[in-house]
Order: structure tokens, then sequence, then C-alpha cells
């Protein structure tokens, strides 16, 4: 078992790795748990695939369980208050705990429903996807979309445990391991040289889920979430080293609908972009550019972008949230292992390198 502290400003909290915690769920439960009611909040796909492994590892700790409908386009308000509504029904009160069981959805609507339930109540993630274990079950950043744009209502809301089983990835679909997969090439890039490498040598294993190198990815990935936002709680420079490939991947997932591509695919774009960028500005070697283009190559392919036109992505990334003050900011990676934020690059540089990442995805 690995155990990684997750320490902010307010709060302490540890990180669980560890293949069948689930199974063994009671022993770290009713350790925060302390015999208070646990509301377990999930979705119907979610539970038919992992459920069962979750309700043995309780060992009869009770918990009434509040499903929400599977899929982005439920994480919206109206989703939350009717889960409130359910856990009131069902007696919830400030000392209750929920349990948010599930993909980054539920890790988001789950936490935020926590967030705000009378006032805040506490809360445990226990991340089934990828990219929820690497990324958003981690950093207390919780929340919902509006028609508007995606996570513009939510609260920072920190965890009491994250409960990460990289067996409940077995039952996940090949595309959506995939798309994690990309947070975690992305954790390499910014931070970590050793992370990299395994990830080059041991693809074949990687994506056929050896368990050893599935679990030594996962661990990997979550030392780096954990350590930039203990060290960086919210948005300042560190925290967002993590939005590599997120400047152009957002705008290319706003382009495409939301509906072509998944987050992870986007950020795959964007990443080999940005790379590109980062070597047109001079602040990454071209063999290193290559490299960093080809491991995230070798992870594909992701869906055809054809048709989406480099323009649109470049005007797409002035009405970002991430915007600060109407600059677009890139993380270059100047290394493999060490990115910087970078902003006020030449619009030009950021249009020839995005048309080429979208020639080389076509
Ligand atoms: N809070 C953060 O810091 C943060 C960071 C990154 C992403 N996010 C959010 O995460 C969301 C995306 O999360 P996601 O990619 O996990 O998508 P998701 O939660 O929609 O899950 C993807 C699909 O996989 C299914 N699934 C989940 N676990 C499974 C399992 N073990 N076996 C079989 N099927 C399973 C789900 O039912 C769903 O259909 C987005 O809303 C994004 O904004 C948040
Ligand atoms: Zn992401």
């Amino acid at each position: 078992m690995t155990r990684i502290t997750v320490r902010t400003l307010h709060s302490t909290y540890d990180v669980i790795v560890e293949r069948g915690c689930l199974e063994n769920a009671a022993a770290h439960v009713d350790f925060v748990a302390h015999g208070r009611k646990l509301f377990i909040v999930t979705t119907e796909p979610v539970w038919r695939h992992q459920g069962s492994r979750l309700v043995e590892g309780l060992k009869g700790i009770p918990f009434a369980r509040i499903e929400m409908p599977d899929g982005e386009e439920h994480k919206r308000f109206p989703t939350v208050e009717a889960l409130a509504g359910r856990m009131l029904e069902a007696g919830a009160d400030r000392s209750s705990l929920v349990l948010a069981f599930g993909g980054g959805v539920v890790n988001d609507a789950g936490g935020f429903l926590a967030a705000i339930y009378m006032r805040g109540i506490d809360v445990i993630q226990a991340p089934t996807t990828l990219l929820a274990q690497v990324d958003a079950a981690i950093g207390g950043k919780t929340g919902v979309n509006l028609k508007e744009g995606k996570n513009l209502l939510g609260a920072f809301h920190q965890p009491k445990l994250v409960l990460v089983d990289p067996a409940a990835l077995d039952t996940l679909p090949v595309r959506e391991f995939r798309a994690g997969l990309y947070e975690v090439i992305k954790c390499a890039v910014i931070r970590s040289r050793p992370l990299f490498d395994l990830l080059d040598k041991s693809r074949d294993a990687v994506l056929h889920r050896a368990p050893e190198v599935v679990d030594a990815l996962i661990e990997g990935a979550v030392r780096i979430k954990a350590e930039v936002v203990s060290a960086d709680e919210r948005e300042g420079d560190l925290r967002r080293i993590l939005n590599f490939g997120h400047t152009l991947g957002h705008a290319l997932e706003a382009e495409t609908g939301y509906r072509r591509l998944l987050h992870g695919e986007a950020v795959a774009f964007g990443m080999r972009a940005a790379t590109r960028l980062a070597e047109k500005a001079a602040l990454l070697a071209p063999g290193d550019s290559t490299a960093i283009q080809a491991l995230v190559g070798g992870y594909g392919p992701i869906p055809s972008l054809n048709g989406v036109r480099a323009e649109n992505l470049l005007s797409r990334m002035g009405s970002d949230k991430k915007t600060v003050g109407g600059r677009a900011h890139f993380v270059l990676p100047d290394g493999i292992g060490h990115a910087q934020v970078v902003s006020g690059l030449d619009p030009e540089l950021v249009r020839a390198a995005a048309e080429e990442a979208l020639a080389a995805t076509a």
C-alpha cells in the first residue's frame, strides 16, 4: 500500500493507492467516518461494474446509496440539488459523510454536493477512472457546468481521504483508459523524467494494463498532483503547470462541441501543439520535442481532427476561464520533466504550432 499525503493550508489528507483497496475499504473509511452516516454518491454503470467490490469492502458499515445519472451532461446544478434532496430524505445531517464513487463527473458533482450541503460536510473520494484517480479526485476542486461553460460553478473542498484502487480500471472502456493515460503523460513531461521513461519503455504493458506498471504510473502521477497541490492549493504558478496541454486542449474541446473528443484526447492534441510551440520559442531542444511528441503519438491515435481550424482555436483561447487579463498562458516544457508558464507569446507562433499539430492528427 502506498500512502501519499496532501498538505494544503487548511487540511491534510491521505491518498491511498492500493490494488484491492476497495475490498478493504472499511479499514480506511472507518478511520474517517467514526460511525457517522455514510452516503455513497455514484452512477448506475459504476455501481454495476464496481459496486459489489465496495460493498464487500465496507464489511457491513451501513450506507445509503444515492445515484446520479451518468455522463458529463448531468454534471449540472439541478443534479446536485436533486442529490441534496435525496440526502435530506435519507436523514443526512451536518455530521454525515459523502463517499463519491465514480469517475471525475461523480468526484466533481459529489464533492460539490458535500461542499455546500448544510454549508459543507466531509467527503471521501473514491475515483474509478484513470483520469479521476490521477487528477479529478485530488486537489479539492469541485463543481458543475453551466450551459455557458464547464466548471463555472464550484468550490474548493478538500476530501478527508482519497481511495485509489487501480483494479477498478479493469472494467474501464479502452478509450477512457487511454484518455486517462494522457494526463499521466502530462505529469511526466512537466515533472518526472523517470515517469516519462517508464511510459516510453513499457508502452505495450501499459496498454495491456499490466498491474505492476499501471500501479507504478498511477502512483507516480498521484505523487506529482499531490506535491503540486500541496505547495499551491489554488491557481498559482506551480499549480498552473498542471495545465500543460490544456490551453489549446480546452479550446479544441469547446470547438468540437465537447462531443468528438474525450478530455484527455483534447489534452493530447494540446500537448503536441504546446511542445511544438516550446520548440519554436527556443525553450525546448528539438530532440526533446521529438521525444515528447513521439510519446504522446505512441499512445494514440486520437479521433481525426479533420475540419478543425487553428484560427478558431486561437479565438476560443481568449474566452477560456484560465485566461488572466485577456492573455493566454501556456505551460511549455523546457526539458523532459520540467515546464514553465509563459504568457505574451507571439500569436503567429501559436497559430503555426496549432496548425502543425492539427496537420499531424488530421
Ligand atoms: N476537479 C478536478 O480537479 C478535475 C480534474 C480533471 C477533470 N475533472 C473533471 O472530470 C470529469 C471527467 O472525468 P472522467 O474522465 O472520469 O469521466 P466520467 O466521470 O464521465 O467517466 C467516464 C465514463 O466511465 C464510466 N466508468 C467510470 N468508472 C468505471 C469503471 N471502473 N468501469 C467501467 N466504467 C466506468 C462512467 O460511468 C462514465 O460513463 C470532467 O467533468 C472534468 O471536468 C476534474
Ligand atoms: Zn485535464
